[in-house]
């Protein structure tokens, strides 16, 4: 896999955001519109933030965007502290033009036996926009995207799943501890990932160093499923040098 590392997250992910920028420019000046993946955490605020001081600097409008993002916590009542519909809104949403019905995140709120059609839905309209043209991503220390955690395989779409331990652990913080954590949530597949035409991994600091070597230079594994992106033929993986640092 193609992999680009600087100095900081802030320079990387002002590349990141200016590819971004540059696709949606180009598809709105040829009367298109432009499909993105979107992922929420830690890592992606940087690049959320470049394109909002750019929408508001530059001008860049996000009238032909739509956006998908990868997964929700289930339950999640989106108005919720920890819900992604409350973090893209703070994030991004509230701070750039996108129409409001151009924004796609699993629906936490839905009664359990609605959610496999809710799903299958979800992947339907992803593929009838054309599907998702630039996915943003990060990694979870068991090696997951989205929320396809170990064991995932490279055909699974969106889906109900079970988070690992580890993922528990990794967000107790957020939720006032691990107990409070939701143990499932809603998450696009390996499979919707690997159909997108450019996905780009990011991840910072050294924490991250030990999962990004397994992803990009172990074995192809659904006990590691960001690997499964050494498959993907226009992946690229940003890192800072912290995140780097276990790389041969
Ligand atoms: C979030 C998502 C997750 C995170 C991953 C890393 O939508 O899909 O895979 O990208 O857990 O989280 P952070 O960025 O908080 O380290």
């Amino acid at each position: 896999i193609p992999v680009k590392i600087f100095k900081g997250s802030e320079d990387a992910s002002a590349f990141v955001a200016k590819e971004i920028a540059d696709l949606i420019k180009k598809r709105a000046s040829d009367g298109k519109h432009v499909v993105l993946g979107l992922a929420t955490g830690s890592t992606p605020t940087r690049v959320y933030a470049e394109l909002v001081r750019m929408h508001k600097k530059e001008g860049l409008s996000f009238k032909n965007v739509f956006t998908f993002n990868l997964d929700e916590y289930f339950p999640m009542p989106p108005d919720s502290l920890q819900s992604y519909v409350r973090f893209m809104n703070e994030h991004l949403f509230n701070h750039i033009d996108i129409p409001k019905q151009n924004v796609h995140i699993p629906d936490g709120t839905l009664p359990k036996e609605q959610v496999a059609e809710y799903c299958r839905n979800y992947e339907k309209k992803i593929d009838d926009l054309g599907g998702i043209d630039i996915q943003v991503l990060g990694i979870g220390r068991t090696g997951h995207i989205g929320f396809n955690e170990p064991g995932s395989t490279e055909k699974s779409f969106t889906r109900l799943v079970t988070l690992d331990q580890v993922t528990r652990i990794d967000a107790a913080s957020d939720f006032f501890g691990e107990e409070n954590v939701p143990r499932k949530a809603i998450t696009m597949g390996v499979g919707t990932i690997l159909k997108a035409k450019r996905t780009i991994m990011m991840a910072w600091g050294e924490g991250k160093a030990r999962v990004i070597k397994k992803a990009v230079e172990g074995p192809i594994t659904d006990q590691i499923p960001s690997s499964f992106l050494q498959k993907h033929d226009n992946c690229l993986v940003v890192l800072d040098e912290a995140a780097s640092s276990e790389l041969v």
